[in-house]
């Protein structure tokens, strides 16, 4: 009798332990139907951030002065009590962002930093390393757009 009451509680406690391993398999389930990595992402995202940016976007070859002018006023609005473009100050320096991240990354670093410092491994090390959560600065996607573009024309002239 006890001897069966023993099997009894091997066998649930097999079964229970089953049904562990099932649910980590759904945690691999798509977003997007894209396939996850390790860390619960897409490739996407762990390329080119977590935030309202999910497609690749059009980035002409040429830079639009009009862009970059929106973009340095914002800028020199709600950026640069922050960053540098040379140097540390409360966040990384911006100088060569574009060639260290893609726009899309950028993008969306900006419409969704507590996003990222939360759930992407670049924001994550970031906030650890910069001890400071940069907020969002109520930018819209097109303004986000617009810093982009003087981030890019910074980097090509300096
Ligand atoms: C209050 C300070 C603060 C303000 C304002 C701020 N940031 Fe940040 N930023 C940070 C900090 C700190 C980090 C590092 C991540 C963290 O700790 O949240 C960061 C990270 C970033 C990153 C990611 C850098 C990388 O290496 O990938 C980008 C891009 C960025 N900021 C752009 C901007 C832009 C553009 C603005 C203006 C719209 C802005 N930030 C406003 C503090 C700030």
């Amino acid at each position: 009798m006890k001897r069966h009451i023993i099997i009894t509680f091997t066998l649930l406690l097999s079964l229970l332990l089953f049904n562990a391993c099932g649910n980590g398999d759904t945690a691999e389930q798509t977003r997007n139907g894209e396939p996850e990595t390790e860390e619960g992402l897409t490739d996407f995202e762990l390329e080119h951030g977590i935030g309202p940016v999910t497609e690749r976007i059009e980035i002409s070859e040429e830079i639009d002065q009009e862009m970059v002018t929106k973009g340095r006023n914002i800028y020199e609005m709600k950026c640069e009590m922050c960053h540098n473009m040379e140097g540390r100050m409360v966040g990384p320096q911006l100088g060569d962002i574009m060639e260290k991240r893609s726009p899309e990354f950028v993008m969306n670093f900006i419409l969704n930093p507590s996003g990222m410092v939360r759930e992407h491994p670049v924001g994550q090390e970031l906030l650890r390393e910069y001890m400071t959560q940069m907020p969002y600065q109520n930018v819209k996607e097109d303004e986000a757009r617009a810093i982009v573009e003087f981030l890019r024309d910074y980097a090509e002239n300096n």
